[in-house]
């Protein structure tokens, strides 16, 4: 073998070489192409969650789904309710699809195999329906909702937000995060058909003849806890007292809709609707 052949099978082994690599490269291109396209489209809705898209599906969710579910969310006669007050079994995009997608086993939920896009708008109309209140756009002047939060509707007599306010009603410095913004909006337009817990007004009279009113935050057989409308907690044991006086409705009005002008009440719910703690710290609490 002279140089020369040397050199050219030296030259043919090294573009060998130079063609493997190239193989590989692209083979391991190709597969980092696709591997992550296909679970991550599984993931997230790849249509995002725009307000046409949001609209399309809940046009398909009409169509198809309401023989057993409700309409806008609500439970139906063969189907529970996929929005609302409570947790889900499905919960993410991937998991509302898969539902719709395959049925769920066991139960009366059948599989539609739709074209995927039309499942993903569906999927997007799901989650629309539960997303809280600070992720969705909603409209109005929350500098004056604020206001009329503190001064003309005296909300803050009876809420606390970030420190500042009452103690009768609930807390409401989380409140666009955990609920939706229906069910914000409801709050302070319809009145609740049970009082939640912790929340039942009443009057007491104690042997001795006191009177006190206020919201029983706990009571058992033996005793009852008092928020008293001086935000003092009084205790009491059953032996104490004479009479205990339920009231049927909430502390809470409910009827903003009509003490309120419609615009106000539009700039209270977009003040409310922006009441969230920062994620990013509650991460960092969580870490601790
Ligand atoms: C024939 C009746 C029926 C139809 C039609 C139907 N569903 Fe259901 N669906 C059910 C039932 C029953 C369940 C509850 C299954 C269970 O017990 O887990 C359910 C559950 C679900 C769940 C899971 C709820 C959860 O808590 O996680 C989703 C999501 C869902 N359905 C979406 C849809 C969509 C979207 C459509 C229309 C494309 C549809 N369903 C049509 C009966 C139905
Ligand atoms: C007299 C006291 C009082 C006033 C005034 C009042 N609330 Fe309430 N509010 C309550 C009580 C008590 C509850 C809990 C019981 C219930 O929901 O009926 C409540 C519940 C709520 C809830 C539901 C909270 C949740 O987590 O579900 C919201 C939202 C709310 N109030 C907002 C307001 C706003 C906004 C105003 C002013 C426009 C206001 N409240 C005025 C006493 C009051």
């Amino acid at each position: 073998m002279d140089d020369r052949d040397r050199n050219q099978t030296l030259l043919c082994g090294r573009s060998l070489a130079i063609l493997i690599a190239a193989g590989l490269f692209a083979f391991v291109a190709i597969a980092l192409a696709q591997s992550p396209s296909q679970p991550a489209a599984k993931k997230e809705n790849p249509l995002g969650a725009s307000p046409q898209v949001i609209a399309a599906g809940k046009d398909l969710f009409n169509r198809s789904c309401t023989g057993c579910h409700g309409v806008n969310g609500g439970a139906g006669e063969r189907g529970p309710a996929l929005a609302g007050d409570r947790s889900y079994v499905h919960e993410t995009d991937a998991d509302i699809f898969a539902a719709i997608q395959n049925g769920i086993a066991g139960t009366a939920m059948p599989p539609f195999n739709l074209p995927a896009n039309d499942a993903w708008k569906i999927v997007a109309y799901i989650r629309s329906l539960r997303s809280t209140a600070e992720d969705v756009f909603v409209p109005g002047d929350a500098a004056h909702g604020e206001q009329i939060f503190w001064n003309q509707a005296r909300c803050g007599s009876c809420h606390m937000i970030n420190g500042r306010g009452g103690l009768l009603g609930p807390d409401l410095s989380n409140l666009g995060g955990e609920r939706t913004l229906r069910e914000i909006r409801a709050a302070l337009t319809e009145p609740k058909r049970e009082i939640p817990r912790g929340y039942r007004p009443a009057e007491v009279v104690t042997k001795s003849g006191q009177h006190f009113s206020g919201m029983i935050k706990n009571e058992d057989n033996f005793s009852l806890e008092l928020l008293d409308t001086h935000e003092q907690l009084q205790l009491f044991t059953r032996d104490d007292l004479r009479e205990v006086q339920y009231k049927s409705s909430s502390l809470m009005p409910a009827d903003y809709n009509k003490t309120l002008p419609a615009a106000d009440l539009q700039d209270l719910l977009a003040f409310l609707s922006r009441q969230a703690r920062d994620k990013s710290e509650e991460e960092k609490e969580g870490e601790q």
